[in-house]
């Protein structure tokens, strides 16, 4: 089978990776980082691509009706239509679909107008939760212990200022309290089989600390999620599902469920219509059979035809090294050094993301703000976050910075 994976992230990366094992595997367009480390990247359109298979990494393809397209011209596609993308790319509309299907979420209002916002606002004990309905890059969400950050938020978000269109409509929540888990599903438009969970560490700093990011790292398996998975997999992803088929949206590709496990149960923070970035990192490597025919299987409307996902015992531990200044501006354009030793460390796997071509044959410069996810797999948790702890020194660029505590104890 000839997979075509598309995107340019780790997470793209970790696919090809894990597709590989039993498929022909292309990334489009990939970058020079994982070109480097053998993977195959073509430029161009996907459209004119000719595989067995496409597999769509990220969000905004699928928004803007990729998967469409190619289905329309007879491929066969793993990642939800546009239709089906608005679970992601509109937080209102997804909030009204899960209010529909009685999934559990946190309470929560809608506004495109500041009076109404700040009166509800002012009605909730706080912390404050701010969102804007529309694609922000995992940074469009305020949590804040201050109202007045909360009230400003607001305004600056629905003038436009902060995040353009996709801040003019704004859903405020009630604050939920718990633990966080990734839950992804793979569906095939009827019937959705969970992976394992994971947990990612979505603030840029040490102990929760500073704005959010895309996600600084993640690990897998998470001890606290033993218990919700079919729970959640009853109450939020199939009910989902059901209520997307039910308004005539066939989707097939990832549900990925952020939930707060509160003390009243597991409550769904959001979902994303594709693989999590950095989750990805940590689920795949620990997914053990043929991942190409299982998603081949999805795509094709028939999950019953193999065997659901089974995932090695090993646990794994991915950190994310990022350039100067992100999440607001990175610097980028500075040499990676080092790529080529940390990649060739046993069960350390490097993912390229924000990695690009430097001046000199060969050479490798930070291209973005998340630059490297790098993943150790070890018996447990701890001896894993222990060698990817241990590997990590290897590579190096000016201002390279991680967290220091990606799985550490007490955040498992
Ligand atoms: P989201 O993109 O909606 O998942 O939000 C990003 C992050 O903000 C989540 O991973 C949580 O850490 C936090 N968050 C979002 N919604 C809530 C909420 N209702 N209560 C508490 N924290 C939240
Ligand atoms: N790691 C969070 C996300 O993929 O949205």
């Amino acid at each position: 089978m000839r997979v075509c994976v598309v995107g340019s992230g780790g997470r793209e990366h970790a696919l090809a990776e894990a597709l590989a094992r039993t498929a022909e595997v292309v990334v489009c367009p990939g970058n020079p980082g994982m070109a480097a480390l053998g993977v195959r990247c073509v430029s161009g359109r996907p459209e004119d691509l000719d595989a067995d298979l496409f597999v769509i990494g990220p969000e905004a393809p699928l928004v803007e009706g990729l998967a469409d397209r190619l289905r329309a011209a007879g491929r066969l596609v793993f990642g939800p239509g546009a239709e089906g993308a608005r679970l992601e790319g509109s937080k209102a509309w997804m909030k009204g679909l899960l209010e529909g299907a009685g999934v559990p979420t946190a309470r929560y209002g809608v506004f495109t107008e500041e009076g109404g916002a700040l009166e509800f606002l002012r009605s909730l004990p706080g912390p404050w939760v701010v969102k804007t309905d529309g694609l922000a890059a995992g940074k469009g969400v305020l949590v804040t212990a201050e109202r007045a950050l909360a009230e400003a938020d607001v305004r600056e978000k629905l003038s436009g200022a902060a995040f353009g269109d996709a801040g003019r409509t704004v859903v405020v929540e009630e604050f939920l309290e718990g633990t966080e888990l990734s839950l992804m599903a793979l569906c095939d438009g009827r019937r959705a089989w969970p992976l394992a969970p994971a947990q990612d560490f979505k603030r840029v700093g040490d102990g929760d600390s500073g704005p959010n990011t895309g996600g600084m790292g993640a690990f897998s398996p998470v001890p606290a999620a033993a218990d919700v998975v079919s729970q959640v997999m009853a109450e939020a992803v199939q009910p989902t599902l059901d209520a997307l088929s039910a308004r005539g949206v066939d989707y097939r590709g990832v549900l990925y469920a952020g939930l707060m496990l509160t003390a009243e149960g597991p409550r769904v923070l959001e979902f994303n219509v594709r693989f999590g970035d950095p989750e990805t990192q940590v689920v795949l490597p620990r997914w053990e059979g043929d991942v190409a025919a299982v998603l081949a299987a999805a795509a094709s409307g028939r999950l019953s035809d193999v065997a659901p996902p089974a995932f090695s015992s090993q646990a794994a531990v991915c950190v994310v090294a990022a350039a100067p200044g992100y999440p607001s501006r990175a610097h980028t354009g500075d040499v990676i050094e080092g790529l080529g030793a940390l990649a060739g460390m046993d069960r350390v796997h490097v993912y390229c993301a924000g990695v690009g071509a430097g001046p000199s044959e060969g050479s490798l410069v930070t291209a973005g703000g998340r630059v490297l996810g790098v993943t150790a797999t070890a018996a447990d948790l701890e001896e894993a976050r222990r060698r990817v702890y241990g590997a990590l020194p290897a590579v190096s660029w000016p201002g390279l910075h991680y967290r220091h505590d990606i799985a550490a104890a007490g955040s498992v």
